[in-house]
């Protein structure tokens, strides 16, 4: 068998919607999937942030689309993809990456947060999914969509239930989106990251950084690079044959059942009884 990269990947002319693109892992995807070739549209609430990652792309010699909109809003969203999908033309897929978390115990947890991690994580990306995939169906097309949830919409996370709540509803909806669309010719898959470095949680900055890393196998957070790496295989046709999955990348984290084993690794006697520690 002999395959060229091209028939692999096969981005070339492709044209990508990325929700939230203006800076971190929406722009290091948009950069990561014009490497294979595509074409790449940037929604953004910061028009600034979305032009100019539209000019570094078009410098790459590939087209780009920057549109401004706040997905908080269904009017908005709805008119952004149509303009998005008309004007720079009919969409092949669509990267949705926005979303936040609030930080609150439970028991002091507001309603206001609740919604708000609802409505910034889960009720924007059910809008723009439904939106697109009215348009490709519509067209009788072939499409990918791919959203960002998170290792804490997979296991619990102290003070982040709003928010881990809705990566989880994110996940089971881009399931059912996955088994409703695939006789349409749409594919919907998940990438959830764990911690990553990016221009608003930079390196250092969290408090219990040097603890979190720890209980990770790979003992390091990821590159928005390696979010985006994830991004484009779901995008591609290299997971031609995958629907309704997530990718955990979060450097071993969430396969970690035992994570005190890696301090005590070192001290464990191969062999010993039960492997106890001396
Ligand atoms: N950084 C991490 O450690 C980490 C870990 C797990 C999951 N994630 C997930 O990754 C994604 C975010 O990645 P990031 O930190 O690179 O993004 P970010 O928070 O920097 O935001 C990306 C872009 O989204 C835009 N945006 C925010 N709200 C918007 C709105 N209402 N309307 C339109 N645009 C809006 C911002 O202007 C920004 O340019 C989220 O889904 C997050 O839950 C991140």
């Amino acid at each position: 068998m002999d395959f060229t990269i091209d028939q692999l990947m096969d981005l070339k002319g492709k044209r990508v919607l990325i929700v939230g693109g203006g800076q971190g892992n929406g722009e290091a995807t948009a950069h990561v999937l014009a490497t294979f070739g595509a074409n790449v549209a940037i929604l953004d609430l910061e028009l600034d942030r979305a032009q100019h990652v539209a000019k570094d792309l078009e410098a790459r010699g590939v087209s780009s689309y920057a549109i401004s909109c706040d997905v908080l809003v269904e009017d908005q969203l709805v008119k952004a993809i149509e303009k998005v999908d008309t004007e720079f033309g009919p969409l092949d897929s669509m990267v949705c990456i926005i979303g936040m978390a609030g930080w609150a115990q439970i028991t002091d947890m507001t309603t206001e947060i609740w919604d708000l991690d609802h409505q910034r994580n889960l009720r924007y990306f059910f809008w723009a999914a439904r939106e697109f995939a009215k348009r490709v169906i519509a067209r009788n097309g072939k499409a990918n969509i791919c959203a960002l949830a998170s290792i804490d919409g997979i296991r619990g996370s102290a003070v982040h239930a709003s928010y881990g709540a809705a990566k989880a509803g994110l996940i089971h909806l881009a399931k059912t989106m996955a088994i409703e669309w695939s006789g349409r010719g749409i594919r919907v898959n998940v990438v959830a990251p764990g911690s990553i470095i990016t221009p608003r949680i930079p390196e250092g900055t969290q408090a219990s950084e040097a603890n979190m890393n720890a209980h990770v196998p790979m003992v390091r957070r990821g590159t928005t690079t390696e979010i985006a790496k994830a991004v484009c295989f779901f995008i591609s046709d290299l997971s031609s044959f995958v629907t309704g999955q997530v990718l955990a990348v979060d450097g071993g984290y969430t396969a970690n059942g035992w994570p005190g084993m890696m301090e005590s690794m070192s001290r464990i006697k191969v062999g010993g009884t039960m492997g106890v520690d001396e």
